[in-house]
């Protein structure tokens, strides 16, 4: 089995499988009926989701299997059970878990307590399940991943921020992170992007328009994600407004570049509407392909890919 917490310790060929998967789940969606009959999926939210919650039960049912799916508000490992018997239990009934939880820290106790594979679908600190399926799309878009430019715009100490920068230097891809001060990816995260590239970019820097420049994706993501509280608002609205994705800001990157957001997405908070309903937003073709990539992550992580 193989728990999905993060991409760190992934290697490019590992990522270059995932996507073939996910394109073969892709092309027959319902082609694969019985590779996980009788096997069921337990998702813990401890945060709201619609994508990753839909995505995944979808891909157990298309693929045979079962889902079950609670708010952690509704089970006592809210505060009358530890994590780790919470793991314990649910492998005595499930044979694969997907959480998203607050804490990373919480979701590697979880995975280090079960005897069945956890998959992260998203912690605070690290979104993979968001980005594995990104690469998929960008695949799609630009027929390779090696030697493209993608500049991300925003809040950068951000769990799919952390993700991509680990993914596109594990697949050659050069990245320019524009962000406020205060607002930079968790040093941790820039040390291991330098560790795993073999040789691409990553770059953190004040100027949007310079990270734009040449870009062949532009990606930005929420300034308020779940966790964040609502008084910090007006502050991070201050503070991100350069940062928001303006046609203007699109219009520096190359022609043909493709405009990204894993969503939800607030029209005239981090992009405005023209840029994410316009002609280069593959938003939606990203959201779908969440659904083929879940499929490919669950037969990794119960070692039947
Ligand atoms: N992109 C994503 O994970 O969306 P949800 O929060 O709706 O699951
Ligand atoms: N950074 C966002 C991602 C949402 C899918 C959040 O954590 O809310």
């Amino acid at each position: 089995m193989n728990h999905l917490l993060s991409l760190e310790g992934f290697t490019p060929g590992k990522i270059s499988s995932l996507i073939r998967l996910g394109k073969a789940m892709k092309k027959a969606p319902l082609g694969h009926s019985s590779k996980l009959r009788g096997k069921t999926l337990l998702s813990i939210f401890e945060k709201p989701s619609f994508r990753t919650r839909i995505s995944f039960e979808l891909a157990m049912l298309q693929l045979g299997g079962h889902a079950i799916t609670i708010d952690s508000q509704a089970t006592p490992m809210c505060g009358k059970e530890s994590i780790e018997d919470t793991a314990k239990v649910a492998g005595r009934y499930v044979d694969v878990i997907m959480a998203r939880l607050y804490s990373h820290e919480k979701l590697t106790k979880l995975a280090q307590n079960s005897q069945v594979p956890v998959i992260n679908g998203l912690t605070d600190k690290y979104h993979p399940c968001q980005v594995l399926s990104d690469l998929l799309t960008i695949t799609e878009k630009k027929g390779k991943l090696k030697g493209l430019k993608l500049a991300y715009f925003g809040d950068a100490d951000n769990n799919v921020t952390h993700c991509l920068i680990l993914g596109c230097a594990l697949m050659g891809i050069d990245i320019s992170v524009a962000c406020p001060a205060g607002h930079e990816p968790q040093p941790g995260v820039m040390e291991m992007a330098k560790d795993a590239s073999a040789g691409s970019k990553t770059e953190v820097m004040r100027d949007a328009a310079a990270a734009a420049k040449g870009a062949d994706i532009i990606y930005t993501d929420s300034w308020m994600s779940y966790h964040v509280s609502e008084s910090e608002k007006e502050a991070r609205i201050k503070a991100f407004a350069p940062y928001r994705v303006t046609a203007g800001v699109l219009g520096l990157a190359k022609k043909d570049a493709i405009f990204m957001n894993c969503l939800p997405a607030q029209r005239g908070m981090e992009q405005t509407a023209e840029v994410i309903d316009g002609p280069q937003s593959v938003v939606f073709d990203q959201a779908e392909n969440r659904l083929h990539m879940q499929k490919a992550i669950l037969l990794y992580a119960m070692g039947l890919a």
